[in-house]
């Protein structure tokens, strides 16, 4: 176990409980009346998508919160990020790291486990939906470290204090296709929820492919995190959803060792790892009453945990997508990843 691991005391709660703070209105009114002006168009969900001067697109309120997890959020060395996109696996990788992270204090099998009552998104807040929403300018010097939060903001537009902190960022992403599927699919849900009518899936495309897509264009979100990776692998680990599919066992140790609460002989040998795989598996984690009756509170609205479990395959965009939006989105992948060592 690395020496950077700290104890935590037996009944440490998930971070969303511990972080209280002050609200800023004046704050949040400054910038969202900047973001107001900015250019806005459709997208996918039923909420205009602003264009930030960065080159991506946001909900009004989660480009508020950004700017605001910008210039309050300062973080440290110890802080693990997880980033991806919008339905690409983040609650996986929450449910992953959590687990991995905790584990001293929180046996994989543990009856009592917080997994088993509380769901991925409130053991692991996002800085734009959880923290930094309503006003509020969390106080996180109080959490125990490792300090860990996500995020779907592109690598560019971070919180400033990230770059310089040495912190580690934990990236995940998928095939295109399936996350517009997935992504189809929610919004649906949201849409259906709120009394708009459903959209298409070739009008979901068509926006999806100009980048009208939460926090895209995917492609450039991606590949800004590549880049990053590239640049500096210690800080940045890279995870393909479908890689991770493949072999969750490799991809557990990977992420621990990047973390640095790598899995000892013994760890090894009682089979922890695959306790954590099995723990975090699509299969159990839709078997518990935390994902069948939890529901966790967005800046959006309070959204039910089982929402973000939905098939948990790969290549469902087979079952859905003609392979005319099937080949446009490739087409659209190779252009951009073409020379940058990436494939998705
Ligand atoms: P599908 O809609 O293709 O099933 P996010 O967590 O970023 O919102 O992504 C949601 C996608 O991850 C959904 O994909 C969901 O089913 C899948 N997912 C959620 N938990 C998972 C798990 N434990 N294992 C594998 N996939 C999971």
């Amino acid at each position: 176990m690395s020496s950077s691991m700290q104890p935590f005391p037996s009944d440490a709660k998930p971070q969303e409980a511990n972080a209280e703070g002050e609200t800023n209105p004046e704050l949040y009114r400054h910038y969202t009346k900047l973001v107001s002006g900015f250019p806005s168009s459709n997208g996918i969900t039923n909420l205009p998508l602003y264009h930030h001067p960065k080159g991506w697109n946001s909900s009004l309120v989660s480009m508020v919160g950004s700017m605001v997890a910008d210039s309050c959020f300062t973080a440290r060395p110890s802080d693990i990020i997880v980033t991806t996109p919008p339905k690409s696996g983040t609650t996986w990788m929450k449910s992953l790291l959590y687990t991995t992270v905790h584990r001293k204090q929180h046996p994989v099998d543990s009856a009592d486990h917080p997994l088993k009552s509380i769901g991925p998104h409130e053991c692991i807040n996002f800085f734009e939906y959880q923290l930094y929403t309503k006003n509020k300018i969390p106080s996180l010097d109080n959490l125990l470290e490792p300090r860990l939060f996500a995020t779907h903001v592109p690598f560019v537009s971070l919180p400033r204090t990230i770059a310089g902190s040495g912190c580690k960022i934990v990236f995940v992403c998928r095939d295109p296709k399936d996350n517009l599927i997935s992504l189809w699919d929610f919004v649906n849900k949201f849409r259906v929820k709120q009394g708009h009518e459903p959209i298409s899936l070739e009008a979901a495309a068509e926006l999806f492919c100009n980048g009208l897509s939460p926090f895209g264009p995917y492609w450039d979100h991606v590949l800004g995190y590549w880049r990053a990776h590239l640049a500096h692998p210690e800080k940045v680990l890279f995870f393909r959803y479908e890689e991770m599919h493949k072999e969750p066992a490799a991809h557990v140790r990977r992420l621990a060792e990047f973390v640095g609460f790598p899995f000892s002989a013994g760890e090894e040998e009682a089979g922890v790892v695959d306790a954590v795989v099995r723990l975090c598996s699509f299969e159990h984690m839709g078997g518990l009453v935390a994902t069948k009756r939890g529901k966790t509170e967005f800046v959006f609205g309070v959204m039910e945990n089982s929402l973000f479990l939905r098939r948990g395959v790969v290549g469902d965009w087979e079952n859905h997508m003609s392979p005319e939006i099937a080949r446009r989105i490739d087409t659209i992948t190779q252009a951009k990843f073409k020379g940058t060592g990436l494939s998705v």
